[in-house]
């Protein structure tokens, strides 16, 4: 089947990247918010990614082009004709699967759902829509900051059509993207490695191996990582790190998916990363933050 016109859920910092990266790509594509302020503050956004493009110019397509195949709405009907709609709505199994049992009834036949979600089960959510869609939904998991970086994991559960799959794995692929397949198992690929690898980060800091700033040091020059751990648990947010650690050892009752108490505690203080404006960093001068006390 072919992809022509790509429908988003949600505007936010997900699902406005997810947007710009298909409207990039040539898609004509409409991103669905429950408010005409959040696509405002997506669209923003959006205009602040294309800029940094522009200046570098490495945009396919004029950024007028980019923008006049990008609509907002906040109607689900609007939704209806497009033939994957890509969800990055907020990360709550009751919330999403009353989204899919709405849609569902709104959008034809053919159309592909897709959840952007980093670690609730696909097939929860598969399960609530009818036995036909039940066999066009997948996952697509894009990673932070979308239009730039290039994994997209595809999710297949065991009742995926293998048309539909390899659909969807070409259509990560011309978004630009570098596909990698998986299952839905809770964490997929990337989440399986890289949160333990981020809770151990935190419990190394607890427990007195060295400062904030000589752990990030430590991996971001000793492995070559773009980002220390502790950077990136902000950068993710500590409060979605902790959501997705609890949900993965709900899962598996392994210890290392568990979170640290120091983690716990800075969530319980809204210490929740850049968007908090506090975590591991204080970031009141974004450009250069400071290290927190913590322990
Ligand atoms: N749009 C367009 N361009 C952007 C951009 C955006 N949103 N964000 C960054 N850039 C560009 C910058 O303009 C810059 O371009 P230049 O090199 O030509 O000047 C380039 O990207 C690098 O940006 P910066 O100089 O600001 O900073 P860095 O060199 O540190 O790169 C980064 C930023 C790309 C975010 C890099 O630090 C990185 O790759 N970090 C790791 C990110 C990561 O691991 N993400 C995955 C998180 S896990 C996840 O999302 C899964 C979820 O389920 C938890």
């Amino acid at each position: 089947m072919e992809i022509k016109k790509v429908g988003v859920l949600g505007c936010g910092l997900m699902g406005s990247g997810i947007a710009q990266t298909a409207a990039m790509a040539g898609y004509e594509t409409i991103v669905r918010e429950v408010s005409d302020d959040l696509i405002a503050k997506g669209f923003a956004g959006i205009e602040k990614s294309l800029a940094k493009f522009a200046e570098k110019g490495t945009l396919k397509d004029p950024a007028e082009q980019v923008r006049a195949r990008l609509r907002g709405t906040t109607r689900f009907e609007d939704m209806s004709d497009c033939d994957i709609i890509i969800e990055a709505i907020v990360e709550n199994l009751d919330t999403k699967r009353e989204t899919y049992l709405r849609l569902d009834d709104l959008c034809k036949p053919e159309t592909i759902f897709a959840s952007n979600t980093s670690s609730l089960s696909i097939t929860q959510m598969m399960s609530v829509t009818s036995g036909q869609r039940q066999q066009r939904f997948i996952g697509m998991h894009f990673f932070n900051p979308v239009p730039i970086m290039k994994l997209v994991e595809v999710i297949r559960t065991i009742l995926t059509d293998a048309g539909v799959y390899e659909d969807a794995v070409a259509f990560a692929g011309n978004l630009g993207k570098v596909p990698v397949r998986t299952g839905d198992r809770t964490g997929f690929i990337v989440n399986r490695l890289l949160v333990p690898y981020m809770l151990d980060a935190i419990r190394a800091l607890e427990e007195g191996v060295a400062t904030i700033v000589d752990i990030d040091n430590a991996m971001k020059l000793g492995c070559g990582y773009p980002m220390g751990p502790l950077t990136l648990g902000d950068f993710v947010g500590l409060d979605t790190t902790y959501y997705i650690s609890e949900i993965m050892f709900n899962e598996f009752r392994e210890r290392r998916f568990s979170s640290p108490p120091l983690l716990k505690r800075m969530v319980m203080a809204g210490l929740y990363g850049r968007k908090s404006g506090r975590g591991f960093y204080d970031y009141t001068d974004p450009k250069n933050p400071v290290p927190m006390n913590l322990v």
